[in-house]
């Protein structure tokens, strides 16, 4: 079962989407040549506490940190560590907030100083196979036509989509029906209804899709050690379309 949110559930996602929001503008901000992976969890998590929410992730199935910061072939659970950003690299920073028991989802690649035209690529075409997918979060519309659109904007650009992880349905757990692949076929799937709240979020690799897992147990990272990004967006479905809540 999918859930369908009510009103006052969906002002309380939408705070919580607001929030977050606001965190990952200034963690943004702050993703320059120079700064480790430990000092953007705690700008996070500090500005999280203060909005009287909590991070998301943190002791999510014992997950250590607020944030998940994944650096060039990481592709997502990148752990929060000494690691300092430089010049050329590409970081996806993911952050989940938790604002009176409702949650909100988002991610976003950002490039460190000058990087690679392969690089720029990907990152704006991750950026914009979110966009394409959202685009067919409307009701009436099937699950699978989020997939696909992703999928086919992806691979024509010479790009791969990760299999081993998907979206979410979101709301009162940070994880919920339905799973939202980036991949699928169109016309497949649950038919999106309005008052779905859903978390896509595609990975995108320069390389082949397999992912690997590093030896702290969450790292995915891609198998060819090639480039990967990830947006993610956690959207509202309602009567006249998709509705982006963590947006501003
Ligand atoms: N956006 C990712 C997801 O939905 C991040 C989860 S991190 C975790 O899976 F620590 F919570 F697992
Ligand atoms: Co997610």
């Amino acid at each position: 079962m999918i859930p369908l949110k009510l009103e006052e559930d969906i002002k309380f996602i939408e705070k919580s989407a607001l929030i977050l929001t606001r965190v990952l503008s200034v963690v943004r901000n702050k993703a320059v040549a120079g700064i480790s992976m430990l000092e953007l969890d705690s700008i996070a998590e500090q500005m999280i506490i203060k909005e009287a929410a909590l991070p998301a992730f943190k002791g999510y199935r014992g997950y250590p940190a607020t944030i998940c910061a994944s650096l060039n072939e990481e592709i997502v659970h990148g752990i929060p560590d000494e690691r300092v950003a430089k010049d050329g690299d590409i970081l996806s920073i993911d952050i989940g907030v938790n604002y009176s028991g409702y949650f909100a989802d988002a991610a976003i690649t950002v490039a460190i100083g000058k990087i690679t035209p392969k690089a720029k690529k990907l990152i704006d075409i991750t950026k914009q196979a979110l966009a394409k997918g959202v685009q067919k979060a409307s009701p009436g519309n099937h699950l699978g036509d989020i997939s696909y659109t992703i999928q086919n904007f992806v691979e024509q650009h010479g790009f791969s989509v990760v299999r081993e992880f998907v979206g979410h349905g979101i709301g009162k757990n940070l994880h919920e029906e339905p799973e939202i692949p980036n991949f699928g076929r169109s016309g497949t799937g649950p038919v999106l209804k309005a008052g779905m709240v859903l978390a896509i979020e595609p990975m995108v690799n320069v390389g082949i899709w397999q992912s690997k897992l590093k030896a702290n147990g969450w790292t995915a990272v891609t198998a060819d050690g090639e480039l990967s990004a990830h947006f993610e967006h956690t959207v509202l479905i309602t009567e006249k379309g998709p509705r982006i809540l963590t947006n501003g």
